[in-house]
């Protein structure tokens, strides 16, 4: 049996965090519970590095395109080597095989008219690289990122997604999609109001994959992007390899890009006469302190830094125990450090340490015998069972923390199982029973690692080479009297909670320290560097350098309040085109707030955030003057977003 799944094709404008981590494992996870099933498993992720924002993160950084990309992919490489992921296909999307293929697929729906050429007029949101009508427009906002949407001309390819209504209502009474409340979603806002045709090429930006008959257009990045999960298992490149894996078992996606997924997917895989996903799942947010990541934010977060500090199978366990997958959950560094205390050093590593010294003490390192079976030790053969049995139906159900907890219900019911047999007086007084309880505990400890090891994979190698299998034995049935076992060192060794903060602060020199060669932070604006800074424009002039390391932009105050704490601020909600960011300002004594609202305004964007009066500001509103302000404002015309060059 074969088995194909997919993570999205992550954009390398920044370096993958814990979120992309996320997906990343879990698809991994499937992967090897898969193959321990016996299927033959096919996995493909990788970086989608054409489009607007990627050329701007480069220009940024000072870098052309592709050397930018290059190395964000080889972070992202070793990232997923550290983490122990398994893909079959890194597909890149500056690939020259997939950039061929995606020009065959565009011509052969041009071909066949199902991509045609007009100009387009319509609602664009800049950060999504997608157009909406008036009636999928949120008051006037992006329905997939909440942006305000600008108006735009261009003359553009059109994909004829209108054609593809109703075969996508027919798709959808069989699709296997989750969150099941997503198709109903999707029929009411979008297959109800009819699909216009979309636009699939891009006139205003050169990076991407060139329309092969028509120089002046590159192909839209979500066609581009999604075709990876064709070219990445051999379409157009590697035939049999195709035919071997397609459909797509599972499409693993964030719940923000499910529409991409479920509309725009199917129908292209329809134009194309293939075969249609058999599952895409959308999962929940990873947020950290309940607040979304974000650069500007300064709370991203890396999964090096705990790697590092405390290995992978840690990472990998506690994303999977912690989150009920679909729904969104809150990360954070002190519940991972208790749950490795409580769950992995605790529960696991006692019973592993303590079993394997008894073995070692009593039986010179063999394990031994069973004899009769008495009511407790059918107990925990029974615990036995039902862990597998349970832990088997969530995998499937990809209800990884209901697996987990039936393998960790048997881990405790073990540990429990040593308290009341009592190994220790069984050595003095009855040996024969001592070797049964024995067999027993060792029977649990192999069969958890089993069930554990796509999880906490390398955890469970240690386990079966202690338990005396080799560590590429992990397959059911292999537990036996005679085996040798051998205790040495500890699975995981007890850390105080206050390593959190450790592995925090490691975080945020990492974060620093990437912000830094993405060149998207200039110096904090604490009061002790604001003071740095006074004194050194007072001493020296700055040079053409310092100055354009100061990125402005063109920003719509939206909303106006008073600053809870203090008279003389207001807090702003400020559209940037791109996204919408808090900004405490001083101009209280200035404006009234219906003056303000409304007004496109110019606004330092890359200042550190700081937190003023209790509330993070996210950047700097301009205005001249000292004792009456007057705020600066572009002419007509200018549009959120647009840099002030
Ligand atoms: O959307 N919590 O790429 P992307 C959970 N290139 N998952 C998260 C997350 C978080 N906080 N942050 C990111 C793109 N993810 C497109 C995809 S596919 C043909 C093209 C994960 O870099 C999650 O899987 O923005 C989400 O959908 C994906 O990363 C978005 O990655």
């Amino acid at each position: 049996m074969s088995y194909y799944l997919t993570t999205p094709i992550y954009y390398p404008n920044g370096n993958l965090h814990i979120g992309h981590t996320y997906t990343t494992i879990v698809a991994d996870v499937i992967k090897k519970y898969k193959q321990l099933q016996g299927e033959e498993v096919f996995f493909v992720t990788g970086t989608d590095e054409h489009g607007q924002k990627i050329a701007e993160s480069a220009a940024k950084a000072h870098k052309g395109p592709k050397e930018f990309t290059d190395e964000i992919v080889a972070t992202a490489k070793s990232l997923w080597k550290i983490l122990g992921i398994d893909y079959d296909c890194f597909r890149r999307t500056t690939d020259e095989e997939h950039g061929r293929v995606v020009q065959e697929v565009f011509k052969k729906l041009y071909d066949k008219g199902d991509i045609y050429k007009a100009i387009y007029k319509g609602l664009y949101c800049v950060p999504c690289e997608a157009y909406f009508t008036e009636s999928q427009a949120d008051e006037g906002c992006c329905p997939d990122c909440g942006r305000t949407l600008i108006d735009h001309e261009e003359e553009s390819y059109f994909f004829r997604l209108s054609k593809y209504v109703e075969p996508l209502r027919q798709w959808y009474e069989e699709a296997d999609i989750e969150p099941a409340y997503a198709k109903e979603e999707m029929i009411k806002n979008f297959l109800d109001q009819g699909l216009e045709d979309l636009s699939v090429s891009r006139s205003t930006c050169d990076w991407g994959i060139p329309v092969p008959f028509d120089e002046d257009h590159v192909i839209y990045v979500w066609i581009d992007a999604l075709c990876s999960y064709l070219t990445g298992v051999g379409y157009g490149v590697d035939e049999e390899l195709f035919q071997k894996f397609w459909p797509a078992d599972l499409h693993l996606v964030g719940k923000e890009i499910l529409r991409f997924h479920i509309i725009i997917w199917p129908a292209l895989l329809m134009a194309m006469e293939l075969p249609l996903p058999k599952k895409v799942f959308a999962h929940g947010w990873i947020v950290f302190d309940n607040d979304k990541m974000s650069k500007s934010k300064g709370n991203v977060f890396y999964p090096e830094p705990i790697v590092e500090t405390l290995g992978s199978d840690v990472l990998r366990y506690f994303i999977l125990r912690e989150f009920s997958f679909g729904s969104d959950g809150n990360f954070t560094i002190e519940k991972l450090v208790s749950r490795y205390n409580s769950d992995l050093v605790n529960d696991l590593g006692n019973l592993v340490s303590r079993t394997c010294a008894m073995i070692e003490k009593y039986y010179e390192g063999e394990i031994p015998e069973p004899s009769e079976y008495l009511p407790v030790d059918k107990e925990l053969q029974n615990a036995m069972v039902e862990a597998k049995t349970s832990f088997k139906v969530h995998m499937e159900d990809l209800k990884f923390h209901v697996a987990l907890e039936s393998v960790f219900g048997l881990i405790r019911r073990a540990n429990r199982y040593i308290d009341e047999t009592e190994p220790w007086i069984l050595a003095k007084e009855d040996k024969e029973r001592l070797g049964t309880v024995l067999y027993l505990l060792s029977e649990a400890i192999v069969e958890s690692a089993r069930l554990l090891s796509p999880v906490t994979h390398q955890t469970s190698k240690k386990i079966f080479e202690k338990m005396g299998l080799g560590k590429d034995e992990i397959r059911e049935g292999q537990m036996k009297p005679g085996l040798k076992v051998y205790k040495g060192e500890n699975l995981f060794q007890r850390v105080e909670p206050s390593i959190a903060e450790e592995i925090a602060e490691k975080n945020g020199r990492l974060f620093a320290s990437r912000m830094e060669a993405l060149h998207t932070s200039v110096e904090g604006s604490d009061t002790n560097t604001e003071k740095k800074e006074e004194i050194q424009n007072e001493e020296t002039p700055i040079t053409m350098d310092d100055f354009s390391k100061v990125e402005m932009r063109v920003g719509k105050i939206e909303e106006v309040e008073d600053h809870p704490k203090a008279d003389r601020l207001y807090v702003l909600q400020v559209d940037l085109g791109t996204e919408k960011r808090t900004i405490v300002s001083g101009l209280k004594d200035h404006y009234t707030k219906e003056e303000l609202q409304g007004k496109v305004v110019v606004v330092v964007t890359n200042l550190k955030p700081a937190k003023l009066r209790g509330i993070l500001s996210e950047g700097m509103v301009l205005a001249s003057g000292g004792e009456s302000l007057r705020l600066i404002v572009p002419e007509e015309g200018a549009l959120p977003g647009n840099l002030i060059s």
